[in-house]
């Protein structure tokens, strides 16, 4: 009797103890020091920081309609926190220092957890001082898998980064707050790679299917990319599906923070190499080799699905849609005559000292007051009219939106808009998700020197 008693009151025990060990287990990430060979072979290891230490940080793949937690352990010597880059995400969770929780010091720690509404390509990185902490290698892929994986042989994520090394020692060139590349394209490398390496190889074999998630982590490089022994279509742009896939024929662009899912044939002959190529002015360079090994089968397969549909908000129409603009000014040959710190007004060259370039709608830095105070479940229509010399990428936190294309049709979902100079986009969302959320441009340069502003929906 008391044997059995005894039994059955530790088994209880057991269970009621067991899941709950197995749930305050926390995922750690901790942002710290680290050293990898970024240059090509014969260099030495460039010290980076990293999450874990290793840039890219940890490649997170999570089903979609899970949650998602990290605890992240600050061991650099600057404060820090997480951004979950396109990610509608519980506002608290969205690693803004300022604005929804403390950048996180030396030392201490904050627990990330959130629920994966949408499927697709995703990414983290730091979001304090960005401009130093991304291009020291700060972040990472996130990738939130279909309930049911298409039809692929391989699936592979490239991270694209560049890099400012010195050509010699191959370290990070300290110069990140460098008044020339903030009043001008931002912080531009002179080393391309992926995945934290320089001109990696992927085995593949011809006619196989690879969808390349392609995420662009630098801090201010816009890419003209291009396949090369590979023919293929766009699937997904910033994490979300479009409807009809695009074939691509040509080159296409890539942003900063933008992401492009590709599903891709191996069409070269077995023995050579396929890649993925970036045109630059002179001339179109490899970035990835995939080398082909053999062949899966006699012929690629034929056409390509659409991914399936997040669920996203409806937007049926344009009719009614309140219109608001956000004027994007200043940088090198526009300077700004003046533009507002707080409540301040300031003159070009006031602000120029004080390394700020650029203003959006007369402010240059993030206003006291939110440029837009919308109620929950509102639409909206945001034109953002480039009045300077560069182009910007434009992000919105918490929120996908879609382009209105010129012809007046909505076009894809994106939580990124490249903005090219002297050009008008605009874009329709509904603000569906509670809280304070940042609208900057991810030329990391130009948001430190002033293109940053936030929203508020409630
Ligand atoms: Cu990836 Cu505030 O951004
Ligand atoms: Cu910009």
């Amino acid at each position: 009797m008391t044997v059995t008693r005894r039994h059955v009151l530790k088994s209880a025990a057991a269970l009621a103890v067991l899941p709950t060990l197995a749930r305050s287990e926390p995922h750690v990430m901790t942002a710290r020091a680290g050293a990898q060979l970024i240059a090509p072979p014969g260099f030495p290891e460039t010290r980076v920081w990293g999450f874990d230490g290793r840039v890219p940080g940890p490649a997170i793949r999570v089903k979609q309609g899970r949650r998602l937690s990290r605890r992240l352990r600050n061991e650099l010597q600057q404060a820090t926190s997480v951004h979950w880059h396109g990610v509608r995400i519980d506002n608290a969770m969205d690693g803004v220092p300022g604005l929804t929780q403390h950048a996180v010091s030396t030392g201490q720690e904050f627990d990330y957890e959130f629920a994966l509404r949408d499927a697709g390509t995703y990414w983290y990185h730091a979001h304090n001082r960005s401009v130093e902490q991304v291009a020291r290698g700060l972040y990472g892929p996130l990738i939130v898998e279909e309930p049911e994986a298409p039809d692929v042989d391989q699936d592979l994520t490239l991270m694209l980064d560049d890099w400012r090394l010195d050509p010699e020692t191959a370290q990070i060139a300290e110069d990140f707050d460098n008044g020339h590349d903030l009043s001008h394209a931002g912080r531009l490398g002179n080393l391309v790679t992926v995945n934290g390496s320089f001109d990696p190889v992927f085995p593949v074999k011809r006619h196989e299917r690879v969808r390349l998630r392609l995420i662009n982590a630098s801090n201010a490089r816009i890419y003209d990319l291009g396949l090369d022994g590979l023919v293929g279509w766009i699937v997904a742009l910033d994490g979300m599906p479009l409807t009809d896939p695009i074939a691509i024929e040509g080159t296409f662009p890539l942003a900063p923070a933008q992401r492009a899912d590709l599903m891709v044939d191996v069409v070269a002959e077995a023995g050579g190499t396929a890649s993925l190529v970036s045109r630059e002015r002179d001339g179109a360079f490899g970035l990835v080799r995939l080398r082909i090994a053999g062949q899966a089968s006699s012929a690629p397969r034929a056409g390509v699905q659409p991914l399936p549909p997040n669920p996203l908000p409806e937007i049926p129409d344009l009719d009614g849609i309140p219109r608001h603009r956000m004027t994007l000014e200043g940088g090198a040959m526009r300077w700004l005559d003046s533009a507002r710190l707080g409540d301040v007004e300031l003159s070009g060259r006031e602000l120029a000292q004080l390394g700020r370039f650029w203003a959006l709608n007369g402010y240059a830095e993030r206003p006291d007051d939110p440029f837009l105070d919308a109620t929950i479940g509102s639409r909206h229509r945001i034109a953002f009219v480039n009045e300077t010399a560069f182009p910007h990428a434009m992000h919105l936190h918490g929120h996908h939106f879609r382009l209105i294309l010129p012809d007046g049709s909505l076009g894809p979902w994106r939580d990124t808009v490249l903005i090219e100079r002297g050009e008008t986009r605009e874009i329709a969302m509904v603000t569906d998700n509670p809280g304070n959320w940042l609208l900057h441009c991810h030329m990391l340069g130009h948001a430190a020197s002033g293109m940053m502003s936030w929203f508020r929906v409630t």
